[in-house]
C-alpha cells in the first residue's frame, strides 16, 4: 500500500531554543528565507505525500498563516510587477492538503502522534517531526523510508549512527543490518534516552518513520515516560518487540531545529548553496575564519 498520508507533530514548547522560541514557534525559524516546516512539507511532498496534518498548539497560528494564502501580498507583488516572487508565495499555499489540529496539552511526541488517529484511519502514514529538517541525499528521506515501507509492509524508522558520548539524548536501538540490503536494519528493541549501561548500539531513530495503524492502540496504553511525556519510542518499541520494525538509514543530512548548534549548522549549509548569497556568504565566512 503506498503511504499518501503524513503528521508533522510540532506542538513541543522548544525550550532548548528559548527566548527565539517564545512567541514564535521553533518551526517557522527561518534557514536563509524559508521556514524549518516548508523544508519538511516539501520533503513529505517530493516523497509522495498528498495529504498532511500538522500538530500544533496554542501561539502556534503563524504556521497555518504560512501555508494559506495571503491576499494583500500577493496583490502587492502582482501590482509590483514581481511574478516570481507572486509564483512562489502562491505556491506555498498549494503545496499539499494540509489540516491542522491542535494538541491541547504538551503530553509528549507519542500523545501528539496520537492526536492523528481519526486522520490516518486505516492506512501507513508517515511523521516527520517537526524540528528534523533534512537536506539532500540521493532521494528525500521520507520517500526512502517509504519504499521500505512498500517493501517489507512493517513499520520503518529513519536511523542514523550518533556519537556513543551523545546517545543519552537520544533513543539507541537493537538493530541487526539486513542480508543483501543496504542501510537496512531489522529493529528488534529500543530505549529512549538510555544509560550508558543500556545502549544497545549507536543507531538511534532521527526524525522520521512509517507507522501502521497498529501504533494507535499501543499508544492508547502508553504511560508517560522519560521527562513526564508519552514517548513515541516507547510504543514503537512495542512494535519492534512484537513484530520487529524495518530501520532505514536516510541518505540526507539531518539538521536539528530544536536546537541552537543544529540551526547554525542548517543556516551556514543552506546559505552556502544559495543562488542570492552563496558567493557573498562564502567570502564572508572565509574573512570571518581567518581570525578565528
Ligand atoms: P522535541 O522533544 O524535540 O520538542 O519533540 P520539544 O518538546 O519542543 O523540545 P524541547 O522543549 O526543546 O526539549 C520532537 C517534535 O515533536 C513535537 C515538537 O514540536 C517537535 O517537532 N512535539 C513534542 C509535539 O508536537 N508535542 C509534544 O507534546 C512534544
Amino acid at each position: 500500500m503506498k503511504v499518501r498520508k503524513a503528521v508533522i507533530p510540532a506542538a513541543g514548547l522548544g525550550t532548548r531554543v528559548l527566548p527565539a522560541s517564545k512567541a514564535m514557534p521553533k518551526e517557522m525559524l527561518p534557514i536563509v528565507d524559508k521556514p524549518a516546516i516548508q523544508y519538511i512539507v516539501e520533503e513529505a511532498v517530493a516523497s509522495g505525500i498528498t495529504d498532511i496534518l500538522i500538530i500544533t498548539n496554542r501561539g502556534k497560528t503563524t504556521v497555518e498563516d504560512h501555508f494559506d494564502r495571503a491576499p494583500e501580498l500577493e496583490a502587492r507583488l502582482l501590482a509590483g510587477g514581481k511574478q516570481q516572487a507572486y509564483d512562489e508565495i502562491v505556491g506555498i499555499s498549494k503545496l499539499a492538503n494540509i489540516t491542522y489540529m491542535r494538541q491541547k496539552e504538551t503530553k509528549g511526541l507519542g500523545h501528539a502522534v496520537l492526536c492523528a488517529k481519526a486522520f490516518v484511519g486505516d492506512e501507513p502514514f508517515a511523521v516527520l517531526y517537526g524540528d528534523d529538517v533534512i537536506i539532500g541525499g540521493e532521494k528525500p528521506a521520507c520517500q526512502e523510508l517509504c519504499e521500505a515501507y512498500e517493501k517489507y509492509g512493517r513499520s520503518v524508522a529513519g536511523v542514523k549512527p550518533v556519537p556513543l558520548d551523545q546517545i543519552s539524548k537520544y533513543c539507541s536501538l537493537k538493530a541487526e543490518p539486513m542480508e543483501n540490503e543496504e542501510k537496512t536494519f531489522l529493529v528488534s528493541d529500543m530505549i529512549e534516552k538510555p544509560l550508558l549501561d543500556q545502549v544497545m548500539s549507536n543507531y538511534s531513530i532521527l526524525g522520521r518513520v512509517v507507522l501502521t495503524p497498529e501504533i494507535f492502540p499501543i499508544l492508547e496504553q502508553t504511560k508517560p515516560g522519560v521527562g513526564g511525556e508519552i514517548q513515541l519510542t516507547d510504543a514503537m518499541k512495542v512494535l519492534a518487540q512484537t513484530q520487529g520494525m524495518i530501520g532505514r538509514e536516510y541518505s540526507g543530512d539531518r539538521y536539528d531545529m530544536g536546537n541552537k548548534f543544529g540551526i547554525l549548522q542548517a543556516i551556514v549549509q543552506v546559505a552556502l548553496k544559495h543562488p542570492e548569497v552563496k558567493e557573498q556568504f562564502r567570502e564572508y565566512l572565509l574573512q570571518v575564519a581567518k581570525d578565528l
